[in-house]
């Protein structure tokens, strides 16, 4: 059996990741280790898989990481940056499995989603490539909602305008977001029972407390409850911020092989929702098609699809990031021609950022590899 190293197992994608792995019984077919940046020597965590170290192992010992055939890691990018040269550097010829960016766009790495791209993960494989790499959260929600359009070779381009969740930022920020929510309503809370007070006296009595410095912002740096913030990740000093970046550029990695490239841009904007990624895509298609097939097409992308009639009551019910969070269903709906230019369509989809996101595609692939067995 592989011999597998986890480390970052108890951060936000990390206990994502084990909990899939504990319902689908994944940890039966290998020997897990459990790694620690902060706590080596003490107790493993306490679930009821085989261990085969007593001990949490020193993530830093480039010797015990050797030792593995296949590191898992959720630990974040700056982890990667530490340990991964170092390691290939000691001659381990090891699977890395990450789940951070840091790696993604590097040439001997695969974007690993493997409903769209298992024939470039196959050919990367034969050719001894060893790094795999989770991708983009908002990326891989959109492929996999789009899918069905993608093996046409009907998208010539995607206009893609994101409302992004707290838990893409990190777990503090969900923290975050939950007190700032918080902090608006104590402010309120007197007032609002007194149905005759003015809601815009109210309301500028939150704003107030949203904009002093007295309201809790250490991670967003500005409010994002009763708020939005229209920019995420650095700035890449030409109008486009790096997310935005990524829509492009990782798709089209992911797509290299079986599909022709398509032309990805738009504006990513985080908005007060905890664990569920929204996008609104405005599809340019290469042709004239009856919506009813595009529907069609469209559903049938993959398994997960979950395709929601534009409607207003399915709309506002089932296309939501509540009525998606902690499933795997990948909600698209909104689908319409839209009045502006022939052949071009609205989806609106709807995403679990920590399933799909993040731990999904990364919990297959180490499944990938174990079924490979190199
Ligand atoms: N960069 C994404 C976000 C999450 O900030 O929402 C990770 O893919």
């Amino acid at each position: 059996m592989k011999k597998v190293g986890f480390i970052g197992w108890r951060g936000m994608v990390g206990s994502v990741l084990i909990k899939s792995m504990i319902d689908e019984s994944d940890f039966k077919n290998l020997e897990p280790y459990f790694f620690s940046t902060s706590q080596a020597g003490q107790k493993n965590p306490e679930w009821n898989i085989k261990y085969k170290n007593e001990l949490l192992i020193d993530a830093y010992n480039i010797e015990e990481l050797s030792k593995m055939d296949i590191v898992i890691t959720c630990q974040g990018g700056e982890y990667t940056d530490k340990v991964f040269s170092k390691l290939r550097k000691s001659g381990w010829n090891g699977h890395w499995v990450d789940a951070a960016s840091s790696l993604r766009m590097k040439k001997d790495s695969v974007i690993v989603l493997d409903p769209i791209n298992q024939l470039s993960i196959d050919e990367a494989y034969d050719k001894g490539i060893k790094n795999w790499v989770g991708g983009n959260c908002t990326v891989s929600l959109m492929l996999l909602a789009i899918h069905g359009l993608l093996k046409e070779d009907l998208v010539e381009w995607v206009s893609s305008m994101t409302y992004q969740a707290a838990s893409g930022a990190g777990a503090k920020n969900m923290r975050e977001l939950l007190l700032q929510m918080g902090q608006i309503y104590s402010s309120v809370s007197d007032d609002l029972i007194q149905k005759d007070l003015n809601i815009l006296d109210i309301d500028g009595k939150a704003m107030a407390l949203m904009n002093s410095g007295n309201f809790q912002k250490d991670n967003f740096k500005v409010p994002l409850a009763g708020n939005l913030i229209p920019w995420i990740d650095e700035d890449l000093n030409n109008g486009q911020s790096r997310e935005e970046w990524k829509g492009q550029s990782e798709t089209n990695k992911i797509l290299s092989s079986g599909f022709k490239s398509i032309k990805v841009d738009g504006l990513c904007v985080r908005i007060g929702t905890m664990r569920s990624h929204a996008q609104a895509l405005t599809i340019k298609l290469k042709k004239n098609i009856p919506i009813e097939t595009i529907n069609k097409i469209i559903s049938n992308g993959n398994q997960w699809v979950k395709l929601i009639q534009n409607d207003k009551k399915s709309s506002m019910n089932l296309l939501s990031p509540a009525a998606v969070s902690g499933k795997l269903d990948i909600a698209v709906g909104r689908i319409r021609k839209l009045d502006i230019e022939e052949n071009c369509i609205s989806v609106f989809t709807v995403g679990d950022q920590l399933l799909w996101g993040a731990a999904e595609p990364i919990r297959r692939m180490l499944k990938i590899l174990i079924k490979k067995g190199r």
